[in-house]
């Protein structure tokens, strides 16, 4: 299975655990009653059309690539092209959310699918002229280069996206930029719990030109010096815990106690880079526990019921399972870890005021973006570790072939899906108690694009027509273009 497809697929298995988990579809509620601590086969579910497509068919091939794409694997735009307005086939009387063009009446706007069924009024481009200056008008079917869009878009639909360059012709190498090297090159980088596409001038300082120059699983992204090898996600696993804005994490120190020994990997031999990649994430699970204990206590500041107490009661107890799973990972890799002190689980909560719209805030970020973001990373790795030659890619070492790691993966998925499912019960609830101070809250967010296929349509469902009409615009319309990058480069 390609990655592209992988993608797709995690994408689609993870959002029906989520509505299962919320009993949206009846067809999964089986699956959900019975807890599953262990799911050893994510490759015996069929990667076919859900329910839910519109067409019942997977989408046509894709028609053409615009970008350049050179044989070290950098893609560069030699010219502008120019899109298709034709309405999205995927989006009619079958789809939820937007149904047709008519339906989107801010200008500049068109229905278009940001999923399998679900559609929604969102910008749309015929040519750059069309957008904002430090803006292109994309319409490639480079699957990169979509990356901004939630999907590929088959039919050559365009978006405005932000970039750095319009075309090779910007990056040519003159007196102010006598390091420019003649093309406006694609990239992409990590924005948290979300990936964002950008075009940036290409400069002969760059260390990188693409991700094949990039070893041990890096990626070429923007940095300080330009075009530079870097760890590809700094998404959390699991739910961080934020202090400031900033997630936390426990100091982990070199020895194996406690936290590693509940578990064995028996399959799993010393790896330096699957070591430190299972310590990090170990780390991420230690914190999380901390982050449900926090919002167990908030959830009761605010006189939550008992079913979402005990149902985040043993969410935390999952990730505790996680971690220990994970620091068992990291001892059988050779890499023992054991977390110190974590004195930021005892950070001081919010005043009264604003409580309730700061769990809201945590809920959504953490919750329904960065658990379903996590199910769906945990899920891409199940399946690449799945379809990983023999023996293991040597740049990749936590691709390695075996069934316990894809088992672990997988296991951990659908628990990070079922947090995500609890964290839309949470703010349903939220919403229902406190609706002056969590619907703004809802209604202003940032869906990013990697899960808005998954989460806008839940959030629109949970605010509700009524709400929608005393707030504006519907959330799917507000979030989803709100994932912008300030020019990377001038
Ligand atoms: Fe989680
Ligand atoms: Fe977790």
């Amino acid at each position: 299975m390609i990655p592209s497809s992988r993608r797709a697929a995690s994408v689609r298995l993870v959002q029906s655990w989520i509505l299962s988990a919320l009993g949206v579809s009846a067809c999964h509620a089986a699956e959900t009653a019975a807890p599953t601590t262990k799911v050893p086969e994510p490759f015996a579910v069929q990667i076919a059309p859900t329910a839910t497509s519109v067409h019942g068919t997977e989408p046509p091939p894709r028609k053409k690539v615009l970008l350049a794409l050179e044989a070290d694997g950098r893609r560069h735009r030699p010219e502008a092209e120019s899109c298709s307005d034709s309405p999205d086939p995927r989006c009619g009387p079958q789809s939820t959310g937007c149904h047709s063009d008519a339906e989107c009446t801010a200008p500049g706007t068109a229905c278009r699918a940001l999923g399998e069924s679900y559609c929604a009024c969102t910008s749309t481009c015929a040519a750059d002229s069309d957008c904002g200056a430090n803006q292109i008008c994309n319409c490639s079917t480079d699957e990169r280069a979509a990356f901004h869009y939630g999907s590929v878009d088959q039919e050559g639909r365009g978006a405005c996206m932000n970039a750095g360059c319009h075309t090779d012709a910007d990056c040519a190498p003159g007196p102010a930029n006598p390091h420019f090297t003649g093309e406006c090159l694609l990239v992409v980088r990590d924005v948290g719990c979300s990936t964002s596409a950008t075009f940036v001038c290409g400069s002969d300082k760059d260390s990188c030109k693409s991700d094949r120059d990039c070893t041990g699983g890096m990626k070429c992204m923007p940095g300080a010096n330009g075009l530079e090898c870097e760890e590809e996600s700094q998404c959390m696993e699991g739910r961080p815990l934020y202090v400031d804005e900033v997630p936390q994490t426990a100091d982990l120190r070199s020895i194996s106690g406690s936290w590693s020994r509940q578990y064995t990997f028996l399959s799993v031999s010393p790896d330096e880079s699957l070591g430190a990649a299972a310590a990090r994430a170990a780390a991420e699970e230690h914190a999380s526990i901390g982050a449900f204990a926090r919002t167990i206590v908030e959830l009761i500041a605010l006189g939550a019921p008992p079913d979402l107490l005990r149902e985040t009661q043993e969410a935390l107890a999952d990730e505790i399972r996680h971690a220990e799973l994970a620091f068992a990972l990291a001892r059988a890799a050779g890499s023992p870890r054991e977390p110190g002190l974590f004195l930021a689980a005892t950070a001081r909560f919010s005043s009264p005021d604003t409580l309730a719209a700061d769990l809201a805030r945590s809920v959504l970020r953490g919750g329904c973006f960065g658990e379903t973001e996590a199910a769906i990373r945990l899920l891409e790795r199940a399946f690449a570790v799945k379809s990983a030659p023999s023996p293991a890619s040597p740049t990749d070492a936590s691709e390695a072939p075996t069934e316990e790691l894809s088992a672990f993966y997988t296991d951990l998925s659908r628990d990070e899906a079922r947090h995500a499912a609890l964290a839309f019960r949470t703010l349903g609830w939220l919403l229902k108690a406190f609706p002056r101070e969590v619907v703004p809250v809802v209604v202003d967010v940032t869906i990013p694009a990697s899960v808005a296929s998954i989460v806008a349509p839940i959030l629109a469902g949970l605010l509700g027509d009524s709400v929608h009409a005393a707030e504006g615009a519907p959330v799917a319309e507000t979030g989803k273009e709100k994932i912008a990058d300030a020019p990377l480069r001038a």
